[in-house]
């Protein structure tokens, strides 16, 4: 073997795409002790050529009373991966785990945040949703006389210190959570009053929130503005059904729809680049990776309005100039330094009923391009539960010819029907075996 062709196989090891393992959402109880059932698996998950395992550190349970932490049971848990031989990936989680989609457990936020009023993001019917804290307060000393931002921050912090010399050896990354289900988005689509595929609904009616878009637009000069939109229907909508995302002619399309929009989303990159800077600081000189998580809204993709993505705060194409906002997250993950992760890796088009213009295909190619456009490193995940050779074969592809820099593929989600059926296994190793050879 000659010099280059060394480097070359050097290189190609070093940028194999990982596969890590989601764990259960109630890896670590609400009394902070970790439950050692799932660990059971590392033995299996390790043979089949897992890197490491994913775990919620969930602020409900570490952070009972204001600055007093309790991260014992994710030492253990580091500990236990450690002796496995496997990496742990730590997603700093400040939101509430339960009345989402796919969720067994509940985990609120802590009681002394939940006991706050008007932090909530509210919606246009005045339905106040406490999955987490709005970002409209992030830098308002709402939380017993700290911003959510320190709070999130001095969190981190006593997460690295609790963790000591774990941080950058066994736990390899930190998954930094800006929204519902650790994503960064607005909580458009509540699952209990949304179903699939309503177009949901804007969360921008917080007295605050509201009286920021009025300051907004005066500013734009159109006080006449004075509202986010109220003709965007409700959670179950379809966009045709409503004035605001009816096709090529909705209010989307006119110039208030489009401040309207730009300002949304716009508060949304705000929000991760004044959560991730701090991140950033405090993980990345400790050598472990910072990543942050996009929602995969693929449901009426394929229409004019891309209604879903928009409540959810993504302004994606709709006339809007400089709108594409996969493109947007991704030059600012890129200036960070922080990994983009991205979901649906497991979706076909024809898989999705044909009446919601869902196009998760398409969907993942244009965030795929967006990150290969910044040069920003990429992760991936599937959205939802499967062990069949359809849905792995599509994460291949997906993860191989596509994605110049998926750097790990994270399966959702690891439980005994993966690990103790022996076909299920199989495919899974096949999974595995061929990501790690793209
Ligand atoms: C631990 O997890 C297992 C499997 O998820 C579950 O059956 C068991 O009840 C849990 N034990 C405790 C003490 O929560
Ligand atoms: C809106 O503008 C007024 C006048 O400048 C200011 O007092 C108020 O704090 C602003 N409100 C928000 C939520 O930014």
């Amino acid at each position: 073997m000659n010099a280059l062709c060394i480097l070359i196989a050097i290189s190609s090891i070093c940028s194999a795409t990982k596969v890590n393992v989601m764990m259960p959402l109630d890896t670590v109880a609400n009394n902070g002790k970790l439950n050692e059932t799932a660990v059971r698996s590392f033995g299996i998950l390790k043979n089949a050529g897992v890197y490491g395992v994913m775990v919620d550190v969930w602020w409900g349970i570490c952070e009972p009373s204001p600055k007093r932490y309790n991260f014992g049971g994710y030492q253990r848990l580091a500990d236990l991966c450690q002796q496995a031989g496997l990496k742990l990936q730590c997603v700093m989680s400040f939101h509430q785990c339960g009345g989402n989609v796919g969720d067994n457990v509940y985990i609120p936020i802590p009681e002394w945040v939940r006991n706050v009023n008007d932090i909530w993001y509210r919606d246009v019917h005045g339905h106040d949703d406490k999955e987490v804290v709005g970002l409209f307060v992030d830098n308002d000393p709402v939380l017993q006389g700290r911003t959510p931002v320190q709070v999130y921050t001095d969190y981190m912090n006593a997460f690295k210190q609790s963790m000591g010399n774990r941080i950058g050896t066994v736990i390899n990354e930190i998954q930094v959570g800006l929204g519902p289900c650790g994503e960064l988005r607005y909580p458009g689509y509540q699952s209990d009053r949304w179903s699939f595929p309503g177009v949901g609904e804007f969360q921008a009616f917080a007295p605050k929130m509201k009286q920021m878009f009025q300051n907004a637009s005066k500013a734009a000069n159109h006080p006449e503005w004075d509202s986010p939109p109220t003709d965007a229907g409700s959670y179950n909508s379809r966009p045709d059904d409503t004035s605001f995302f009816r096709a090529n002619s909705g209010g989307y399309q006119t110039e208030y729809g489009k401040f309207f929009m730009n300002w949304y989303s716009n508060l949304l990159i705000e929000h991760a680049r004044k959560i991730l800077t701090p991140a950033v600081s405090i993980f990345r000189s400790s050598n472990c990776a910072v990543a942050m998580k996009v929602a995969g809204i693929h449901w009426w993709y394929g229409h004019a309005s891309h209604a879903s993505e928009m409540t959810t705060g993504y302004v994606n194409g709709n006339g809007i100039s400089g709108s594409d906002f996969y493109k947007r997250v991704a030059s600012l993950l890129r200036e960070l330094g922080v990994i983009f992760d991205f979901t649906c890796f497991e979706m076909s088009n024809n898989e999705q009923p044909s009446d919601s213009r869902c196009q998760p295909e398409d969907l993942v190619n244009q965030v795929i391009q967006a990150t290969r456009q910044s040069g920003v490193t990429m992760s991936s995940e599937n959205a939802l539960e499967r062990y069949d050779s359809t849905a792995y074969n599509r994460v291949i592809q997906n993860t191989c010819n596509k994605g110049g820099k998926v750097e790990a593929f994270t399966y959702l989600r690891l439980n005994d029907k993966l690990v103790y059926n022996q076909n299920n296994l199989n495919e899974f190793k096949r999974l595995v075996s061929s990501i790690a050879n793209c």
